[in-house]
């Protein structure tokens, strides 16, 4: 069976200032960590990050790139500039891109290629609300995201990561439950095999995001589909998120 080594993203979103994020990670300095550890903060702030995280292995990622390469596209980053910058990883299609800024399957699929592209990882999120899973869609959903963003990439299971966050769990403080989500993983991981083959499913990593905290972090890791986290909220919260990596690190 593949190894997926944990990886843990925080997502800083439009979180600052400076002083603050230095401070959420600073006694990841010079600690060693088996888990992949990524910092994902507002562009502005990724130089100064990894300036700041340099004596570390932490990850510095972004929370977007534009679907564009270059050009006249005012206000747009690039992936080339993301990795150029030395960032490491980008998430694509979070819901709260998906929600309020217009992001599609179609837009995704185009961003996850800029990103290989230039050999940026892609974690692709990907996630129902509410309504669809009151509605019992929450698989159809599911399953359209992955197919229309990933049908048509080449590229291994290791070259990029899911990220299930049910819109639904992000920010309310209900984290889906550790069964419930290693469902839906499996799930993911079940419609990846039909997708993209059994070698890709079995190499990617599938994170879960919504509501992580100190307290849900080892409860939702012990599943064996649930190979990393996306943190939001306590990741700006030094001592949660450096509990959050131990326990991956425990794991
Ligand atoms: P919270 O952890 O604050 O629920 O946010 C999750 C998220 O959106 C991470 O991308």
């Amino acid at each position: 069976m593949a190894e997926r080594n944990p990886l843990v993203i925080a997502n800083w979103k439009l979180n600052g200032g400076i002083d603050l994020l230095c401070t959420s990670v600073a006694a990841f300095i010079g600690k060693h960590f088996e888990t992949d550890i990524a910092i994902c903060p507002p562009y502005i702030y990724m130089r100064d990050m990894l300036n700041f995280l340099q004596h570390s292995e932490i990850i510095v990622g972004s929370q977007n790139i534009s679907k564009y390469a270059s050009g006249a596209y005012t206000g747009e980053t690039s992936a080339k500039m993301v990795k150029q910058a030395g960032g490491g990883l980008c998430l694509i299609g979070h819901s709260e891109r998906r929600q309020m800024f217009g992001e599609s399957n179609a837009s995704c699929q185009i961003k996850v290629n800029q990103a290989l592209e230039v050999n940026l990882m892609p974690i692709l999120c990907i996630g129902e609300n509410l309504q669809q899973r009151d509605a019992g869609v929450t698989k159809d959903v599911l399953f359209k995201q992955l197919e229309e963003t990933l049908g048509e990439i080449e590229c291994s299971g290791e070259q990029l990561c899911v990220a299930y966050e049910p819109v639904w769990a992000i920010g309310t403080g209900k984290a889906a439950s550790p069964d419930d989500a290693q469902n839906i993983h499996a799930y993911i991981r079940c419609q990846l095999a039909s997708i993209k083959g059994e070698d890709f499913a079995e190499k990617v990593r599938i994170l879960y995001g919504g509501s992580v905290n100190k307290d849900n972090a080892a409860d939702l890791l012990k599943n064996k589909d649930i190979d990393g986290l996306l943190v939001g909220g306590a990741s700006l919260d030094a001592e949660h998120f450096m509990q959050i990596c131990k326990v991956a690190d425990a794991n």
